[in-house]
């Protein structure tokens, strides 16, 4: 565990010091740029760029592929935050910590919550490249963001039967039509890694109702959700999960797989954000 922070005051800080920077206009969207993703940066205009290194609270991203920086612009005309690096579990952060994204989103205005991430496929029809609206996910962190005093304006108890958002679901699915780019909907399944799974896990996974399995988003979503923000998320198969093919799973390969998809993937959050 992080030695439990003052969550609402390094929230506070880190959005006080945000708008600062790049003024108080509310975004309308937060966007998690997941490994290999953050090519998207790119496409956010006359950005304000933010390392995270200068924001009050946040801890420096120590993974290959995560840039560690908060861009506030403009997506398609629209005002977005959009937070290339997250923070995970398996560096040694608590679960409060891998949601402080989600939390200045909020602080911010962000009224929307997208996350991305890189993702196994344990859906046996799953390649690499696919991408996935993620339908709903199985936090097998045995984690939770929410856990400790209760924070300010959260629900003690969140309902969690529609965690990502049904009619944003539906606007990616039109998205990727009108773009013509393929989408497919499933269930992500988080752990903490850093190890990716045995092949048992992943048989095991498969039989839970597990499409895809990644090592992050579902504390961001979590606490989203406790904020009554809307959730969407996508994942980027990058690979099968292990066992699923006989090649061994290497981070490298994720990340390059990542880089492959990235103009279908950037083509369908700037559709989405449009959409909003
Ligand atoms: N397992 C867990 N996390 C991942 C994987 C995987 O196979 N691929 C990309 N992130």
């Amino acid at each position: 565990m992080s030695g439990a922070p003052d969550v609402p005051r390094l929230v506070q800080d880190a959005a006080r010091a945000l708008r600062d920077r790049a003024g108080a206009e509310p975004p309308v969207a937060a966007i998690i740029l997941g490994s290999g993703l953050g090519g998207f940066a790119a496409r956010v205009h006359g950005a304000v760029r933010v390392p995270y290194r200068d924001v009050p609270g946040f801890p420096v991203p120590s993974v290959d592929g995560h840039a560690g920086e908060v861009l506030m612009g403009t997506v398609a005309g629209r005002r977005v935050v959009c937070f290339a690096g997250r923070f995970h579990l398996y560096e040694g952060h608590g679960a409060d910590v891998a949601a402080l994204p989600a939390r200045v989103a909020h602080a911010l205005g962000a009224p929307v919550l997208f996350a991305s991430n890189a993702a196994g496929g344990v859906r046996r029809t799953f390649r690499p490249g696919d991408l996935m609206v993620i339908a709903d996910h199985l936090n097998l962190m045995f984690r939770n963001p929410l856990i400790g005093p209760l924070v300010p304006g959260d629900v003690r108890f969140p309902d969690m039967s529609d965690p990502y958002d049904p009619a944003l679901r539906r606007q990616l699915h039109e998205v990727a039509r009108a773009a013509g780019v393929p989408l497919q909907d499933g269930v992500y399944c988080g752990l903490t890694g850093p190890t990716y799974e045995t092949p048992a896990e992943v048989r095991m996974l498969e039989r839970l109702g597990a499409d895809a399995v990644g090592m992050s988003t579902v504390p961001e979503v979590i606490a989203a959700r406790a904020m009554g923000m809307r959730c969407a998320g996508v994942s980027v198969i990058t690979n099968p999960a292990a066992g699923l093919s006989l090649a061994p799973l290497a981070h490298d390969e994720v990340v390059e797989v990542g880089r492959q998809v990235a103009p279908r993937f950037e083509a369908l959050v700037e559709g989405f954000v449009a959409s909003l």
